[in-house]
């Protein structure tokens, strides 16, 4: 009877710790991002730290990179230009291969982050907000690729600050992908795509904090408010 009653206090005692840390948001055991029912119970009203930090991080490196972004690189680089005698280039290239790392390093967090917060919004709004964050995803990842094809398959140098420089890339000259677009001019139009979508996603973010009041822009701001 004894050992009855201590297992029920325990038990209780394991519930009263599950639902505190749900409801304040505290990472824990049965709150981690693997699955959606972890999800579905959290209570969560930021992101986690490590998520906010690179959200920012990859932001500030995203609008640096375009705001660098060289004119006429492209035509400076086939008229023989060596990148490496220009700051510029070799800024944008280091700040955009930042973001391709930052961007795998979030990733692999997507897989074992805390679970995200979650807003009570209609569906198309719900919807609309998936469908932006997967293609700023996809453009993550699409811009520093195209910029890398554009590299290799024209035979211009990778040129990173640090004096770091690769001259070849025969992997991506040799591919069937070089010869199939002219990546210069698609890593020209994502780079913008991500500059507009982005300027929209930010819109979206101020709307949530100035009409809606929701608590979407508190959620991954730096400091907690
Ligand atoms: C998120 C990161 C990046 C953004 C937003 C971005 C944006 C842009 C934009 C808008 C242009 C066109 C500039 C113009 O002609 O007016 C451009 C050109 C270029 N960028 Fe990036 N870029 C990024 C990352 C990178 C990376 C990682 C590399 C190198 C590995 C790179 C290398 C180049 C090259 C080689 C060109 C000239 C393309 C050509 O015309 O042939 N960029 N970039
Ligand atoms: C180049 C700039 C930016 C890029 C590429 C970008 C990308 C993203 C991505 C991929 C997410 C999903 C994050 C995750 O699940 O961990 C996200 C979330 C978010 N971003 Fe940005 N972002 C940018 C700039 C901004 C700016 C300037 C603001 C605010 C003014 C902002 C506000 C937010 C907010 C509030 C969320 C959470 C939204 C939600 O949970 O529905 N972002 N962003």
């Amino acid at each position: 009877m004894a050992s009855l009653a201590f297992f029920r206090a325990v038990n209780l005692t394991c519930l009263n710790i599950r639902s505190c840390a749900h409801h304040d948001g505290i990472s824990g055991p049965h709150n981690r991002g693997f699955g959606r029912q972890n999800q579905m119970h959290t209570t969560r009203t930021h992101y986690d730290a490590f998520s906010r930090a690179l959200h920012w991080l990859t932001a500030i490196a995203v609008i640096a990179a375009f705001t660098l972004g060289p004119e006429h690189f492209g035509r400076a680089l086939r008229e023989g230009l060596d990148p490496a005698t220009r700051w510029d280039i070799v800024t944008h290239e280091s700040l955009g291969m930042l973001v391709a790392a930052l961007t795998a390093l979030r990733l692999l967090w997507l897989v074992v982050r805390p679970a995200k917060p979650r807003f009570e919004m209609p569906a198309w709004m719900q919807l609309t907000s998936k469908a932006t964050h997967g293609l700023l995803w996809l453009l993550l990842l699409a811009v520093p690729a195209t910029a890398l094809l554009a590299l290799g398959s024209e035979g211009h140098p990778l040129t990173l600050l640090g004096g770091i420089r690769v001259n070849e890339m025969p992997l991506i000259a040799n591919s069937p992908l070089a010869d199939l677009a002219d990546w210069g001019e698609v890593h020209g139009l994502l780079g913008d795509a991500i500059l507009w979508l982005s300027g929209l996603h930010a819109v979206a973010a101020l709307v949530h904090h100035g009409l809606l009041k929701d608590g979407v822009l508190r959620a991954m701001l730096p400091m907690r408010r």
